[in-house]
């Protein structure tokens, strides 16, 4: 995943800006507390293998 994404520059506001359209996207398909909690903790682990500066 680091290798995938390395020397894109990803900052910590791209990063907030893809986890609010994450929250968007699943609330708009009503994922369920549970299940949408797991995806996002889950997606936000990555978060320092991704952004790099
Ligand atoms: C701001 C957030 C992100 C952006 C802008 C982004 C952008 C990109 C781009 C442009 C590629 C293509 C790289 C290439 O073909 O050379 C890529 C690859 C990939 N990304 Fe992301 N990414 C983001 C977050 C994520 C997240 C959160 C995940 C996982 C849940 C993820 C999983 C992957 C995977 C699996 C690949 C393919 C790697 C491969 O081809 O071997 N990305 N990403």
């Amino acid at each position: 995943m680091k290798l995938a994404h390395a020397g894109m520059r990803m900052s910590h506001n791209d990063w907030t800006i893809f986890m609010n359209l994450l929250n968007e996207t699943l609330n708009k398909f009503s994922v369920p507390s549970p299940e949408k909690n797991d995806v996002i903790s889950l997606i936000d682990s990555l978060r320092n293998v991704i952004v790099e500066k």
